[in-house]
């Protein structure tokens, strides 16, 4: 079910859009583990989530439990670890060199193995483990929307959004690189939050579906986030915003 009132977060800018999802990660990290003793943090790839992660590796660093954190991610280009096109080089050099979290608690996709199908039985068995041995469901998860509606690798239409039952697939999608591993909704929708962050005047038509009543999810996977599970918060900028009616923001 969709929860009928998205929780939004109006931001002037893509800057303060950034300080805001870091003061709220931050808290949900250290009341995770303040609760559960540990947090997982899942990242996603993309341009918006930079301001975010810079802040959460250099101002916010010393107020998280990077000790006592486990990263991983929502999707990954099937590209070399070292290929500026990977999700997990970039959340590396913004973010991850630059904190106190230990080396074998970050749980990148692999791509180094012989197909995306591979690649995401591994990461399935990967995240499995991790969640059958304390808190059963993500405790952060931060999300981005594409122009189109797309959030993770999940794109409009992808045979992906019927999953049921796995929790990481291997797709092809119709953006550079097309090959990619992604989270399936099962998995992301349990999460304990998940933060959606979305920026500029090129995602506000999409946004408006999005937060619509009654969005198509096939059209527009983001939408399949509102589930009623765990809390979701749309993170928005001015621009993004531009199209949405008044009653969807108060
Ligand atoms: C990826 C992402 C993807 C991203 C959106 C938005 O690997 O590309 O995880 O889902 O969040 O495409 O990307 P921008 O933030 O660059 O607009």
């Amino acid at each position: 079910m969709l929860h009928p009132r998205p929780l939004i977060h109006l931001a002037a800018d893509l800057d303060a859009l950034s300080l805001g999802v870091a003061e709220a990660v931050t808290a949900a990290m250290t009341d995770a583990v303040r609760t559960r003793g540990r947090c997982s943090l899942v990242l996603s790839g993309g341009n918006t989530p930079r301001g975010l992660y810079a802040r959460l590796g250099s101002t916010f660093r010393d107020r998280i439990p990077w000790a006592e954190t486990h990263v991983f991610w929502a999707d990954e280009r099937f590209v070399a670890a070292t290929h500026p096109d990977n999700n997990a080089r970039m959340a590396r050099e913004v973010l991850l060199d630059h904190v106190p979290c230990p080396a074998h608690q970050i749980h990148a996709i692999p791509t180094s193995l012989e197909s995306t199908d591979a690649a995401a039985a591994d990461y399935e068995r990967t995240l499995r483990q991790f969640l059958s041995s304390g808190s059963s469901a993500f405790d952060v998860v931060i999300l981005g929307m594409g122009e189109e509606g797309h959030t993770a690798s999940l794109f409009p239409q992808s045979p992906a959004l019927a999953e049921t039952t796995r929790w990481v697939v291997g797709v092809d999608v119709p953006a550079s690189p097309r090959q990619r591993v992604t989270l399936t909704m099962p998995l992301l929708t349990q999460a304990a939050h998940r933060f959606v962050l979305v920026s500029g005047a090129t995602k506000a038509e999409a946004l408006t579906h999005v937060l619509g009543e009654s969005p198509d999810v096939m059209q527009y996977p983001a939408a399949a986030l509102r589930t009623s599970r765990g809390a979701v918060s749309w993170w928005i900028d001015r621009n993004a915003a531009a199209h949405l009616p008044a009653d969807v923001m108060s």
